[in-house]
């Protein structure tokens, strides 16, 4: 497998090796968003098991941005100490650390951040059933500027780059998405106005780190909900980002609203794995940037034909890490046996409490 051994560089950020750990949002966090030492020993053990780049779970970058009680925030410069303390035990291992930023918008409920959620329109949000406030174009301007400053926090502690939450339903994906953004002004409507916001927020962060740290985008290839994101519009909206100087582009799909397709369950054969693959493809047509593929890759011979195929540069990975954080150190080491993960999803059963494979909780008793 030596290819997925090979170094990677993103803008200047030399990872080494071709395995990213997608963002997961590993509930480990204090209620304040603070990284604690439960969190970091989360991911002390991510980077001993040989990941090449581990992007962390999405990080808050206002207080009514939070989507869940424990997740970790990055939107108070009080959080910064601990986020440095996570860097440095990252970067003790040789692994990257890329910090992923992200407004909850609609896809949270006034108990969690205390008042009514904000988004680009008024859209009934069906999981919590609630209707969120639409945002006013002043407040859209200040929050674009909180991922600006949200990134320089990241950019001040250390951490090799940022990546922008454009997917899974989200602030960003609830922008450029028919399905949530019915405004009128300069920020809805056709496609140039709806993919604003993820633009605009690349270009502020870009003004406030400079032009060499890594700033990466994981983006909706299209919602698989009725009115939503279509994969002709993904495309567009990713050769966009890619001619405004995106570093790399990680392509997802679906809200979660829309079922089984973020984390997709009932992968069992060769065949189930890599389901994003016919959308990154096109993605692949349009972009220049490197594209990281997710979505339910288990077998390392599938991945080293994608990146051999060139259909991916890299081959990012959720829920196997949490059942094997030592995966890649095991292929490393010859066992390469697909990852034992069975795609159950029992990982996401217990939304307040942390994060864990509920297999190995079975094995155990
Ligand atoms: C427990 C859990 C938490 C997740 N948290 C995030 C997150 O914070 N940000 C994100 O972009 N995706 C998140 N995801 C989605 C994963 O990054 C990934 O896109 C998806 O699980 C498909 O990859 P997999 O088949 O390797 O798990 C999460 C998935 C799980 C299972
Ligand atoms: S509970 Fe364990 S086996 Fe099931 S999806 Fe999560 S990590 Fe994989």
């Amino acid at each position: 497998m030596p290819i997925l051994f090979k170094n990677m560089e993103i803008n200047g950020m030399v990872v080494p090796n071709r395995f990213v750990r997608s963002a997961t949002n590993d509930r480990h966090a204090d209620v304040s968003g603070r990284v604690n030492d439960r969190f970091i020993a989360v991911y002390e053990s991510l980077a001993a098991g040989g990941i090449g780049l581990i992007i962390t779970g999405h990080a808050y970058v206002t207080w009514n941005g939070k989507a869940s009680t424990t997740m970790m925030g990055v939107h108070d410069d009080d959080l910064v100490p601990d986020l440095r303390r996570l860097v440095e035990a990252v970067h003790h291992y040789g692994s990257k650390i890329v910090m992923q930023l992200n407004h909850a918008g609609r896809q949270t409920s006034s108990s969690i951040i205390g008042e009514t959620p904000v988004a680009p329109s008024a859209v009934y949000y069906k999981l919590f059933e609630e209707t969120p406030r639409a945002l006013t174009e002043d407040e859209i301007e200040g929050l674009i500027e909180a991922y600006a400053s949200a990134a320089m926090r990241a950019f001040s502690v250390g951490f090799d780059g940022v990546q922008i939450h454009a997917a899974h339903g989200y602030l960003a994906s609830q922008f450029i998405s028919l399905y949530t953004n019915k405004r009128e002004d300069k920020w809805g409507g056709p496609l140039e106005n709806r993919m604003r916001f993820p633009l605009e927020i690349l270009r502020r962060i870009r003004k406030a780190v400079g032009d060499n740290y890594p700033v990466l985008i994981k983006l909706n290839s299209e919602d698989f909900l009725e009115g939503g994101l279509t994969i002709e519009e993904g495309s567009q909206i990713a050769r966009a980002l890619s001619r405004e100087g995106i570093d790399a582009i990680e392509i997802s799909g679906g809200m979660m609203e829309s079922g089984n397709h973020i984390a997709k369950t009932g992968i069992k054969s060769e065949e189930d794995e890599a389901y994003f693959l016919n959308n990154a493809k096109m993605f692949r047509e349009v972009i220049n940037a490197p594209l990281i593929l997710v979505g339910g890759l288990r077998s390392p011979g599938i991945m080293e034909r994608l990146i051999e195929g060139g259909e991916a540069d890299m081959v990012s990975l959720s829920r196997p890490f949490i059942r094997e954080p030592d995966l890649v150190n095991r292929w490393k080491r010859g066992d390469t046996k697909k990852a034992d993960c069975i795609s159950c999803n029992g990982c996401q059963r217990y939304r307040d409490e942390p994060v864990r494979c509920i297999q190995l909780d079975k094995n155990k008793s």
